[in-house]
């Protein structure tokens, strides 16, 4: 059973709920955000988890994992959620939360992997699903798949292309490892 964690659009949200993948509950960190639209139509469970007080992210962290575990929840997704997880999240679920991101890990971490590949003048950029440790991107690559830069790309073009991938990535490495 899967929860998903989202802050923003909830592309890479839709493409495993288009998989099928049994997406049993949605937690957001922002109201407002068009995930929790897309996990509505969807008919999944969803509720937000702002993190109010950034001194007191193992309280925000210890609710979230509750409410997630409450649903059946046994591995997590961050899919385009722009917040770090800490220890009180991460023990509930040992090895079993995952990451995807616009960059070939180790390089480019961060919140502007695309801006900031873009900015290096790499040839070649692309998609990591990685497992989240505490660090920022820094767990373990479990798949990667290549993005060429091409002339004339801005950001906003080359992560268009990036996601495209990413769509196929992460529901692939998911189905995967819920199979296994
Ligand atoms: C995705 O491209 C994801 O790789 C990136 O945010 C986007 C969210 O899109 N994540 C990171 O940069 C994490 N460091 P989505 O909300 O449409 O899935």
């Amino acid at each position: 059973m899967i929860g998903v964690l989202v802050s923003g659009s909830g592309s890479n949200l839709q493409a495993l709920l288009d998989a099928g993948l049994p997406v049993v509950a949605v937690a957001s960190s922002h109201e407002d955000v068009r995930a929790l639209d897309r996990a509505e139509a969807a008919g999944v469970p969803a509720r937000v988890f702002p993190l109010a007080d950034p001194a007191d992210r193992s309280g925000r962290d210890t609710a979230m994992a509750d409410w997630l575990a409450g649903h059946g929840v046994t591995l997590v997704v961050c899919a385009g959620f722009m917040q770090l997880l800490g220890p009180a999240f991460l023990g509930r679920f040992p090895d079993r939360v995952l990451n995807v991101h616009p960059a070939l890990l180790p390089a480019f971490p961060g919140a502007h992997a695309v801006e900031d590949a873009l900015a290096a003048g790499v040839s070649v950029t692309g998609a990591s699903v990685h497992l989240v440790d505490e660090g920022i991107d820094t767990g373990e690559v479990i798949r990667q798949e290549i993005v060429p830069v091409l002339p004339g790309d801005t950001a906003e073009t080359l992560h268009r292309r990036i996601q495209v991938v990413e769509h196929r990535l992460l529901p692939a490495v998911v189905r995967e490892l819920i199979a296994a």
